[in-house]
This record gives C-alpha cells, sequence and structure tokens, in this order.
C-alpha cells in the first residue's frame, strides 16, 4: 500500500494513550503459558507479532482465549502439547527466538516456520547456546525453519558477545527446564522485562550487572497489567520534537531503564521530555510523557551501552538527528543490519532520497545537520514497520508530499499508529 503524507502545517497538540508494549505482549502469553493457573492479561497489543506468539501457544494445546479484543484468559496447567503442524511465527524473531528456548526442553518435536524477512535472520546466535545446554536444533544454514527435537537439558554458564534480550530471553527460558543454574552475560544490559517477568511470577532469577543466573523452577500464574510501547512512543516524541509548534501528552508509556535512551539521546541533543506520573505496574516503571517543539536540537553521539536501550528507535533517531544541528554519530549498532531490513542500509538509501545528509558505515551511520526534508520522492519500507513509521514522521515536516510504500506493514507492531497521529492534528 501506497501511503502519502503531507507537511502538517499546525503543530500536534492534544492526548494520546500508546498501546501496549510488543516486547511485554510476548512475554504476557508465552510465560503464564507455561505457568500453573489462571490468569487475565490487560491491555494486550494488536499488533501481529504478538498475535503470531498467542496463536502458537493456542497450537501448543493451552486453553487461552480473547475476552475482548485486548483481554486475553490463559489457563493452563504448565504442560505444552505437541502440534502436529509447524507453528508459524509470521515476521516475528522475538516470537521464534524465545519460544525456541521453551521447546528446547520439551518431551516433543517442533518445527518452526516464518515469512521470508524472518527466514533471512540469524539463528545461530540462540542455536549455539541451546545446543551447549543439550539442545537438539535442526536450521537451514542458521536460519528458520527451524526443527527443535525436545530434549532434557543441562544449565550452562553462556557469555554472549551480543547484548540480546532475544538471546538473553531464549536462554533463560531454556533454564527453567534445565537441570541446575543457567547464567548468561551480556556486554551491555538488554531490555529486562523477562527477568522481571519471570521473577513476578515466582521463577528463582537473580541478576548481577549484566550477569543473570535462573533455576530450573515452576511458575504460577498471575494477572499481568501491560504498559505501553515506548518504542512506538518514540515515533511520536520525534515528531513533537520537530513538528513546530506541536505540544502534547503521551500517556501510559513503559519507563523500564533498560527501554528509555530515546528519552536520554533527546536530553543530549537538548531536547526536552518531561515525565509525569511515574509508578509501577506489574513489575514494570510506566508514566506519561510530555513533549514540545524545539528549534535548537544539537547532534551527538550514540554508542555502546546506549544501543541495546534505543535499538527498534535507531531509525527515528535517525529521523530526528536530520533536525539537528550538526553531526550524529551512531556506531556499534552492525545489529541494525539483522533486524527486519538491513536498517542501516535501508535508512541510509531511503532518507538520502529525501535530502539527509546520512552516511553509512559499518556499524551504524552518520548523519550532518541540519537539513531540510524535501520530500516529492517514494519511499521503500522493505516490509519493515519501523522504517515506514520513521518515514511517516519525516513526511510530517517535508517540503513536498511523501509516499511510503509498504506502509500495512505498521501492523506488525502497531496497527493504530496513523489514527493516532490523526488524534494530535
Ligand atoms: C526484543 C529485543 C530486541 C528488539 C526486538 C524485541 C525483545 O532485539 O530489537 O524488537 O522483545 O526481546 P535483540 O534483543 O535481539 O536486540
Amino acid at each position: 500500500m501506497l501511503k502519502k503524507v503531507s507537511k502538517l502545517n499546525n503543530g500536534l497538540k492534544g492526548e494520546i494513550t500508546i498501546p501496549a508494549d510488543k516486547s511485554v505482549s510476548h512475554r504476557a502469553v508465552m510465560f503464564p503459558s507455561v505457568a500453573k493457573g489462571r490468569c487475565i492479561i490487560k491491555n494486550f497489543s494488536s499488533g501481529a507479532d504478538c498475535h503470531s506468539t498467542f496463536n502458537i501457544f493456542k497450537q501448543l494445546g493451552v486453553d487461552i482465549e480473547f475476552i475482548d479484543d485486548k483481554t486475553l484468559s490463559i489457563n493452563s496447567d504448565g504442560i505444552l502439547k505437541r502440534s502436529s503442524t509447524p507453528l508459524d511465527a509470521g515476521n516475528s524473531g522475538t516470537t521464534t527466538r524465545l519460544i525456541s528456548g521453551i521447546l528446547a526442553g520439551q518431551n516433543f518435536d517442533s518445527v518452526i516456520i516464518g515469512d521470508e524477512s524472518l527466514s533471512k535472520r540469524p539463528m545461530k546466535r540462540i542455536i549455539e547456546p541451546l545446543t551447549l545446554m543439550g539442545a537438539n536444533i535442526e536450521s537451514v544454514d542458521g536460519h528458520a525453519p527451524l526443527t527443535i527435537k525436545g530434549r532434557k537439558l543441562h544449565g550452562v554458564n553462556y557469555s554472549s558477545k551480543l547484548a540480546s534480550a532475544q538471546v538473553k530471553s531464549c536462554v533463560l527460558l531454556a533454564g527453567l527446564y534445565a537441570k541446575g543454574e543457567t547464567t548468561f552475560t551480556e556486554p551491555y544490559l538488554s531490555r529486562n522485562h523477562t527477568e522481571l517477568l519471570l521473577n513476578y511470577l515466582g521463577a528463582e532469577i537473580k541478576t548481577d550487572k549484566t550477569s543473570v543466573t535462573i533455576k530450573q523452577s515452576e511458575l504460577e500464574a498471575k494477572d499481568i497489567n501491560i504498559v505501553g510501547d515506548i518504542s512506538s512512543a518514540a515515533f511520536f516524541i520525534a515528531a513533537g520534537l520537530i513538528v513546530p509548534n506541536s505540544d502534547f501528552i503521551i500517556k501510559n508509556v513503559g519507563l523500564n531503564p533498560t527501554r528509555t535512551g530515546i528519552i536520554d539521546i533527546v536530553k543530549r541533543m537538548d531536547g526536552e521530555v518531561n515525565i509525569l506520573n511515574q509508578h509501577n505496574d506489574s513489575g514494570e516503571e510506566v508514566g506519561d510523557i510530555k513533549v514540545h517543539y524545539n528549534d535548537s536540537l544539537k547532534g551527538c553521539t550514540i554508542q555502546g551501552e546506549d544501543i541495546p536501550r534505543l535499538i527498534d528507535e535507531l531509525p527515528v533517531i535517525a529521523v530526528l538527528a536530520s533536525q539537528a544541528e550538526g553531526q550524529t554519530i551512531v556506531k556499534n549498532a552492525e545489529d541494525l543490519r539483522n533486524k527486519e531490513s538491513d536498517r542501516i542500509k535501508c535508512l541510509v538509501s531511503e532518507l538520502t532520497k529525501i535530502g539527509v545528509n546520512i552516511k553509512e558505515t559499518s556499524d551504524g551511520f552518520i548523519i550532518n545537520g541540519k537539513t531540510n526534508i524535501k520530500g516529492g520522492a517514494e519511499l521503500e519500507s522493505y516490509h519493515d514497520h519501523r522504517l515506514a513509521m520513521s518515514f511517516y514522521i519525516a513526511g510530517l515536516i517535508a517540503e513536498k508530499e511523501l509516499a511510503i510504500n509498504g506502509f500495512e506493514w505498521t501492523k506488525i507492531s502497531f496497527p493504530e499508529f496513523e489514527e493516532l497521529v490523526h488524534k494530535l492534528v
């Protein structure tokens, strides 16, 4: 679908509520499905990725139903059943990598398949530690389809080269089924929703800086209220800072410190966002964000431990950086090449078309601002939801109308995106 976006002449104003966090939604289906008992999950994501996870656990025999479009009831005895048909993870890397950890320790075999983009994403990163735990996984040269032959697992002490919450979660979930203790260490702290939720559901889990240790544990179901997604809010934070005269509030945004890199970067750029009503809900920090236009943003360097705290926000941060005076350098973000698209290459090729001064590097990009967004071009989203939404935000300040091809991919994480933009116009 070709989506046309034009410049907004008045700023964005008012108030919106950000829908559920995608990462937490996945986990809020997976963990209660392997826990004992009945629970209610409120504010579940309407994104297609999380629905892939829902369908898979239904297929694995869990009594899981939608009570309404955002509320789930899950009733499980903690035991999964073999599916006679492949488990379809669709476009979702999180689904594939996390359930692999669960499936590796079952007493049955499973096959995980996915769409074209998912079948190109690297799976060696999970196959390697799971194999060390005794798992048996067949892949197509390190890619899906994955055939997982359930086995008895044993604990491992694994040091990962990557700071990846998906790899960490996969190993910890396998650790739930493994004999003894499993320890995962990463170079920088990646998002810790798995640790928080497993702890909330009664797992024996301990963290120490960038290491986390889990013991074979049984989980107990508990109700979960899912906070809003800061990665979705990021599109609005960027829009508010670059669309003149904007001033609005984004409500119910998850503020887990392992996810708030975008807020730190805005401050580093001399932008201002204010956090209101911060509190804790089901183990996660949450609050409202007030954002308003700033015409004196400055470039900054984003690297090292910043990266896992804003990995999904880098496409829209590129748009933001194009409106900042001076240079913005993003480094140590090579894993951006392994997302739903090669986000480094695709960002550079598409943003160049609309006049952004952006250069590709092996592990990131360099932007020289401030540049006028010219528009008048058709940008390709490469089947990547976050690219599609980032280009839409650029369109809000483009001199000429911008067209985005493949805009329907926003349904993967944020089907409500455009409706919420219209609410603020
Ligand atoms: C996710 C972790 C991140 C992120 C992805 C969701 C998660 O990936 O990019 O969108 O829910 O664990 P990595 O941990 O592999 O970097």
